[in-house]
């Protein structure tokens, strides 16, 4: 559309993107291959990285997606398949604007594949790198804790000496918590967010997708985060989004992965022009780009197709995503 140039040219921050999600089926194809990876045969789905992407487009649920977007992890072995999964995210991220970008990484479903954790990190380093030096694209990882698995096991991992010390090498500037929201309330993870906070590490985790209002609540109140992964479901407790406006919580909104996952029935359905009038700060992100159908410039498009906001509007939320960064002020002055 017409919007498409002026979209495309706003300074973007991403804080809302899962590096393992920006594994498109094409890529996916290609690593099984060198990396002599079996894919299922008993789903059709895998016949061909058309086929699998057709799928994609028919999700029922964010438990469904998910079954596909961990498997598709057992494709990613060497430490070159994590850089050319971050590296190819880092290309389209520029293309579409992105001048800071916060993503994050699940350590938890490599380290029990096998792969070290020293592999990963070495992959997505160098892709970090390389960016920067290439794209002036800056950017921060955040180690997030899978929430269907036992609380102790991920105690168990933000333990490991390898993972404490990334901490203290700032490779790592914080920790989310993803995967399936139902039934697994931010409480249950508070053996990791107070010793995290403790040691100044930055706090986010996903809330309010799939699962109540309650449970951002939970996050705020169990968990002390900074921001909210999604947090969509706010729109049902008008006392709750108070605080969070009160207090200035930024939520990393997906408006194109809630309407693939089913959380909304179109991008007109997510409440973007609530939160502008309610004085909520938001982010507008991809979350998972290969997977839902578009990187974060299809994002915006999509937002401004459905809402028709203002040029004031956009001024508005690219400068709360820079500001509600995790950069330095300096890296913030730049880009406002
Ligand atoms: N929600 C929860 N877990 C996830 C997501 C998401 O949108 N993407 C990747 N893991
Ligand atoms: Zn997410």
């Amino acid at each position: 559309s017409s919007f498409h140039p002026f979209l495309q040219a706003l300074p973007k921050c991403e804080h809302h993107m899962h590096l393992e999600g920006a594994l498109t089926p094409a890529l996916l194809f290609q690593l099984a291959s060198r990396n002599n990876v079996q894919l299922p045969s008993t789903d059709p789905a895998y016949t061909s990285h058309e086929t699998l992407l057709a799928r994609y487009s028919r999700f029922s649920s964010l438990d469904d997606f998910l079954q596909y977007y961990y498997f598709a992890f057992s494709v990613l072995i060497h430490e070159i398949d994590f850089e050319s999964l971050a590296w190819d995210y880092f290309q389209h991220a520029s293309k579409d604007g992105v001048l800071h970008a916060e993503v994050f990484f699940d350590p938890q479903a490599h380290l029990t594949r096998g792969v070290t954790f020293a592999t990963i990190l070495r992959g997505f380093t160098a892709a970090r790198k390389r960016a920067e030096a290439e794209l002036g694209l800056t950017s921060e990882l955040i180690c997030c804790f899978l929430r269907h698995l036992p609380p102790l096991e991920s105690v168990h991992t933000f333990n490991l000496p390898e993972v404490q010390a990334s901490f203290d090498a700032q490779e790592i500037i914080g920790v989310g918590l993803d995967s399936s929201e139902k039934d697994h309330p931010p409480s249950l993870f508070k053996e990791i967010y107070g010793p995290a906070k403790t040691r100044g590490l930055r706090l986010t985790a996903h809330a309010g997708e799939e699962g109540p209002a309650q449970y951002i609540k939970s996050a705020l109140d169990d968990l002390a985060v900074e921001r909210i992964d999604h947090g969509v479901r706010l729109v049902d407790d008008p006392q709750l989004l108070r605080r969070v406006q009160q207090q200035g919580t930024m939520l990393t909104v997906c408006p194109i992965s809630n309407v693939v996952l089913r959380g909304a029935e179109s991008v007109k359905d997510v409440p973007i022009r609530k939160f502008l009038d309610s004085g909520i700060k938001f982010s507008i992100n991809s979350d998972d780009p290969a997977y839902f159908g578009g990187y974060i410039l299809e994002n915006y498009c999509q937002v401004q197709a459905a809402h028709h906001l203002s040029v004031q509007d956009w001024e508005t939320i690219c400068r709360n995503a820079i500001e509600g960064s995790w950069c330095p002020d300096g890296r913030k002055q730049v880009m406002l």
